[in-house]
Order: C-alpha cells, then sequence, then structure tokens
C-alpha cells in the first residue's frame, strides 16, 4: 500500500527557553553536506579537529575528549557510568533538576548515594560538602554547574578544592553553561565534565561532548568490574575516537559536521568574548524585566546568565504567557519543574539565540501581554 504525505515544514521560531537554542545558518548547512562512511580518511579528519575543538572549548589537555553520541543526558550517564562501581560511595549536590537525576543514575549503578541538598533557587552551601565529606567516604562528588531547572550558577573553584581535598574525583554538568559562561577545566582541577550540543554551543541536540583527566582514567583503570553499559563504555568509545579506529558503533556523521561547524564559531568569536556577549545581554533582559515590573527567582550573584528564572506575579496564568509569546510571537520560553511548576518561567538567551534584537522582541510581546 502507498500513501502520501505532504512534504515536512516546520514553524520558524525565537528559541528563548532552556533549549534547544537557535542554530546559525553555518551549522544548518554543515548538517545538510553529503553524508561520509565513518571510518573515511576525510572524516577521521573531521573527528580529530572536533576532538582538538572541544579542548578548546572546555579549556583542556585532557587526551580523552570527544562527542558522546546522544543527548546531554548520555553525557551524564557517560560520566557516572564509567566512575562509579557498585559499592562506591558518592555525594551529589542537589538544587535541582538535574541533581536529582544524578542520583537516580549512581543508585541505578548501584553506588551508596549521600546528599547534599539547597532550596531550589539557591546555590549549593560548600560548608555543608566539606562536612558530609567529613562524614561520608564518598570517592565522587558531582555537582551541576548551571542548573537549568532554577537559573543558579554554582560556583566551582573553592568546591574543586574541597573535594580534592579529599582525594575524591570531581564531576561536572556544564550541559548549560559550556560557552555560556566562563568553564575551565584545567584550571579549575574538573576531573569528568560532561554537556549538550543544544544550548550555548548552538547545535541541534544529539550530541555530548566529555573529558576525562588521567585521574578519573585512572580511576576507571582500577575499575573491578566492568563498565555496566556497553554502549557508553569510554574505553571502547575511545579506541574508535583514537589513533585505533576500532568500529564501536557508527558514529552520526551528520551531527558531528555540525558540531564542527558549531565549535568553529564559538572558536572565531572567542570563548570570552562569547562569555562576554552572553553576561551582557542578561543584564540588558533583567534592566527590561524589571522596568515590566517582574523578578528574577535566582540572588544576583548566583544568575546564570543564560537561563533566567522570572518569578510569575500574583494572579498572572503562566501558561497564557507561554501560549500567547509561541502563538502570537512565535517565541518559547520554558516553564518551571518540580515545586517551581507554575511559578516560574524560564527565558534562556544561549548561544546564537543571545542577541539584542531576540531581547527585545521578547521584551516588547511581554509588555503587550501583560498589559
Ligand atoms: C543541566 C542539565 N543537565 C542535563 C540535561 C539533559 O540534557 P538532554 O535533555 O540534552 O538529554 C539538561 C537538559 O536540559 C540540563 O539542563
Amino acid at each position: 500500500m502507498k500513501r502520501k504525505y505532504k512534504r515536512l515544514e516546520t514553524p520558524r521560531r525565537i528559541l528563548l527557553g532552556p533549549g534547544p537554542s537557535n542554530v546559525p545558518e553555518e551549522v544548518s548547512r554543515a548538517m545538510s553536506l553529503p553524508i561520509l562512511g565513518h571510518l573515511d580518511p576525510a572524516f577521521l579528519s573531521i573527528m580529530e579537529e572536533v576532538q582538538e575543538m572541544l579542548r578548546a572549548v572546555f579549556m583542556t589537555k585532557n587526551r580523552l575528549t570527544l562527542p558522546v553520541s546522544g543527548t546531554g543526558s548520555a553525557g551524564m550517564e557517560a560520566a557516572f557510568v564509567n566512575i562509579v562501581e557498585p559499592g562506591d560511595s558518592v555525594l551529589v549536590c542537589v538544587n535541582g533538576v538535574f541533581g536529582l537525576r544524578m542520583c537516580d543514575i549512581v543508585e541505578r549503578l548501584g553506588g551508596v548515594l549521600h546528599k547534599v541538598e539547597a532550596d531550589w533557587g539557591k546555590p549549593i552551601d560548600i560548608q555543608q560538602v566539606r562536612d558530609e565529606l567529613g562524614r561520608c567516604d564518598a570517592r565522587v562528588v558531582a555537582v551541576v554547574h548551571a542548573e537549568t531547572s532554577t537559573g543558579v550558577l554554582q560556583p566551582l573553584e573553592e568546591l574543586s578544592d574541597i573535594v580534592h581535598e579529599k582525594g575524591a574525583l570531581f564531576i561536572v554538568d556544564t550541559v548549560t553553561s559550556l560557552s555560556g559562561a566562563p568553564l575551565k577545566i584545567d584550571t579549575w582541577n574538573i576531573d569528568v565534565c560532561y554537556s549538550g550540543t543544544q544550548k550555548c554551543l548552538s547545535c541541534p541536540p544529539g550530541l555530548a561532548p566529555i573529558t576525562f583527566n588521567d585521574r578519573a582514567l585512572d580511576k576507571i583503570a582500577r575499575r573491578s568490574t566492568p563498565v555496566r553499559s556497553w554502549y557508553l563504555d569510554m574505553t571502547m568509545v575511545q579506541k574508535y575516537w583514537g589513533a585505533d579506529r576500532v568500529y564501536h558503533h557508527t558514529a552520526p556523521i551528520n551531527m558531528i559536521y555540525a558540531l564542527r561547524e558549531a565549535l568553529r564559531l564559538i572558536l572565531e568569536e572567542g570563548l570570552e568574548a562569547r562569555w562576554e556577549r552572553h553576561l551582557k545581554n542578561h543584564l540588558a533582559l533583567v534592566e527590561g524585566l524589571e522596568e515590566l515590573g517582574l523578578q528574577l527567582l535566582v540572588e544576583k550573584p548566583y544568575r546564570i546568565p543564560m537561563l533566567n528564572s522570572v518569578l510569575v506575579p500574583e494572579g498572572v496564568d503562566e501558561a497564557i504567557i507561554r501560549k500567547r509569546l509561541l502563538e502570537e510571537f512565535s517565541i518559547e520560553v520554558g516553564a518551571g519543574l518540580g515545586p517551581l511548576k507554575g511559578k516560574i518561567l524560564r527565558i534562556g538567551i544561549m548561544g546564537h539565540s543571545s542577541t539584542k534584537e531576540n531581547i527585545e522582541k521578547l521584551l516588547s510581546a511581554l509588555k503587550t501581554i501583560l498589559s
């Protein structure tokens, strides 16, 4: 039986939610380039470039730096499944959805979970981490740098010192922060770090850049049990991305083209200039929101510049605001999650979406809707 469908068309949106962000023309173009075989020498040299560019964006010299095939959650899973063995004590810092997700993964891996918690919208108190590390024997500490569910940016440097004083490994989620806010893997001594392509990298969802330093590789080498995921076992994935080129799985070729172009654009802009652009646009957005009488959930020093949690005024239905933004202005913003559902709007100004023009359009649309 034959069936006929219309050719696919999609509406054009201004993506100002918690991800994905809009994608530059060059990245879309790269995705539509002719496909190559995954062991074609031309593709292998693209893989080399992607790894080199990822090292530059992560600010690391780590040899094992590559994009995991899968979204940010695959990056999270890859970090934990390689490092954590059954019976390992792991301390997770929880102040939002993604910290909770880390806890779920640790327990599924048979790890012994310890938690330090903070209210949603507040940073983790590092004194509590110090105290908990004094009480438990955690060999791994994990934290979310930019907690997308609340808008909190967690300071990392001092936390990293505390973790290493105890000889533990430090795993950091930078799905929302990579290339949007300062992040220095080697200088800040982060052992394992993963991200996602669809936020500040402004590449479609589908890859999870990840990096492991020598301390982390040593922990993997000393495992007494095999990594519990075949697909995400970095010792095997690395053999494909490294000199051996041993087939593991078929790389998502065109996504890797897209990431290569997204990284090229980031490095051409310059990391410092990109961080600065995100900060400048965040400050302009906050000023405009305050003029409309809107306030942010998070205190100033801990705000993620790329993800703004805006408190919904008393008596206003945030679902209607989001619906009208989408239908009348083709602008997407995000809703609150968990305990913040109905209480906040999440406005993402990430990567290619972070422009003065987009902020002006959003503020003008909000003004119309709120009045
Ligand atoms: C901080 C953080 N970690 C992990 C993830 C999971 O990424 P993905 O939805 O791409 O699987 C997200 C997604 O929003 C995130 O914001």
